[in-house]
């Protein structure tokens, strides 16, 4: 429809769509950093060995029932299930711990040698309230190493999350760090636990969560229950010995590495399959969702998704939010610009030349585009300056006769001629300046 129709003959226009609430979309500029943070952080876990496996969007619902534990939050309130047309219970995935571990079973990945690392990146979904930094589409990139309970892949593990996090210039996060133990201690510090929770006058819904898992209770936030929990008993304090000294070493490692710590013995972590070491990073400039990432061990849930009794542990980072605290500290390592070079061709002829010219330099490696649609001279260079290239390639029917194409710098405006025929030498040379 063109603005000449007459009124009659124009058709309403439909009600655009929108896109779904909650989910974040990054189109550029913007996505540049997304795809940035998103890269860094998987290329420091691909730099200590982490294959990358591509994990399906959804998965049966009863993996994320048994493996990430029906009583909490993630899986009793905030799932995407849906029946398919086979009358499938399936679910969009909440996480991709249990996904992973689905995998390995499944494809026998652990009889090619131990520990199996993976790195995965990509979407996740969970029904939150959507709020700044809490979304339905969540973008994680996230580790696992299985099959090895040594305390040196914990500290890998860490640290990895924490290099890719510095390689992003982020210096406003903490580690915050504690054991949850293990089998041999946690049932009967759950009992202490339950013993002490039951002395207190609490309401008939935190009795009821208290009931279900009362771990959950030393994370409450409301002050009067903060109060109550005070003299708790926790668990950092009846570890198992072997719990303890593998909680120990870990620590040893990470001050090894020069990994700061804060220890942090009343962390609760919203999935049900953690054991021993357990881990945040808390960003300080992101308001209540602080948790740019988290992750632990996980030392029953081969043999409880029905493989063998393995050992793991990793982490999950969200990428969402490791770019808000990027934003927050005013660090942007990458460059918004979508190319370095922007073509300005004057007449058929000399877009013509010009084209063969972009196609010549993509292949040297350079990001070039064009202006297209025969824009004149001032739109076109407004192009130029929009594309964040740092030069512009200047033809016109004049230049072409003179065999020379105009090389100006969009950033000093200065403007040199440079021959036609060595135009992808030039503007290379011109680049690594
Ligand atoms: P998680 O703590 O549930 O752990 O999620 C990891 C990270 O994903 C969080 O620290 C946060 O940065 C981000 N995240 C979670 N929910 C949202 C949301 N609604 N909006 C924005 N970002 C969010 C896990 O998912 C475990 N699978 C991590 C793990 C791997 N543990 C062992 N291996």
């Amino acid at each position: 429809m063109t603005a000449t129709e007459p009124q009659a003959t124009r058709a309403r226009r439909p009600e655009p769509f929108a896109a779904p609430k909650g989910v974040p979309e990054y189109y550029p500029a913007e996505s540049a950093g997304f795809v940035h943070v998103r890269d860094t952080l998987a290329g420091a876990a691909a730099r200590a060995g982490y294959g990358h496996i591509e994990l399906p969007v959804f998965e049966d619902t009863g993996l994320y029932a048994r493996g990430v534990g029906e009583s909490t939050d993630v899986v009793s309130k905030e799932m995407y299930t849906f029946a398919d047309r086979g009358d499938r219970s399936v679910t969009l995935r909440p996480e991709g711990t249990a996904g992973v571990v689905r995998a390995v079973i499944e494809h026998n990945l652990d009889k090619q040698g131990l520990p199996v690392k993976l790195r995965y990146a990509g979407p996740f979904f969970r029904y939150e309230r959507p709020q700044a930094g809490r979304y339905r589409q969540l973008q994680q990139v996230g580790v696992e190493a299985i099959g090895v309970d040594d305390p040196a892949l914990d500290a890998e593990v860490i640290a990895i999350a924490d290099e890719g996090f510095r390689a992003l210039g982020l210096t406003g996060y903490r580690l915050e760090i504690t054991s949850l133990g293990d089998a041999d201690c946690r049932p009967a510090y759950r009992e202490r636990l339950q013993a002490f929770l039951a002395g207190l006058d609490l309401d008939e819904a935190t009795r009821a969560r208290a009931a279900i898992n009362p771990l959950r209770v030393l994370d409450d936030k409301r002050p009067e229950v903060r109060a109550a929990m005070a003299d708790a008993p926790l668990l950092m304090d009846h570890l198992s010995d072997a719990s303890a000294e593998h909680h120990a070493r870990v620590l040893g490692h990470l001050d090894d590495l020069g990994v700061a710590w804060t220890a942090n013995p009343r962390m609760v972590r919203g999935l049900d399959y953690y054991t021993k070491t357990t881990f945040e990073f808390v960003h300080d400039g992101l308001g209540a969702q602080s948790g740019i990432g988290g992750g632990g061990r996980y030392d029953g849930l081969m043999a409880t998704l029905g493989g063998p009794e393995l050992s793991g542990v990793g982490f999950g980072i969200g990428v969402d939010r490791t770019l808000l605290a990027c934003r927050a500290e005013g660090v942007q390592p990458w460059s918004d610009a979508r190319v370095e070079v922007f073509g300005v061709a004057l007449g058929d002829t000399a877009q013509r030349r010009l084209v063969t010219v972009a196609a010549a330099l993509r292949a040297r490696g350079v990001r070039v585009d064009l202006s297209y649609g025969g824009r004149g001279l001032k739109g076109a260079m407004k192009s130029a300056d929009r594309s964040g290239a740092r030069f512009a390639l200047v033809l016109g029917e004049r230049d072409l006769g003179n065999g020379t194409v105009g090389l100006k710098d969009l950033a000093s405006g200065e403007q040199q001629d440079v021959p036609l025929d060595a135009v992808t030498d030039a503007v290379v040379t011109a680049l690594a300046g």
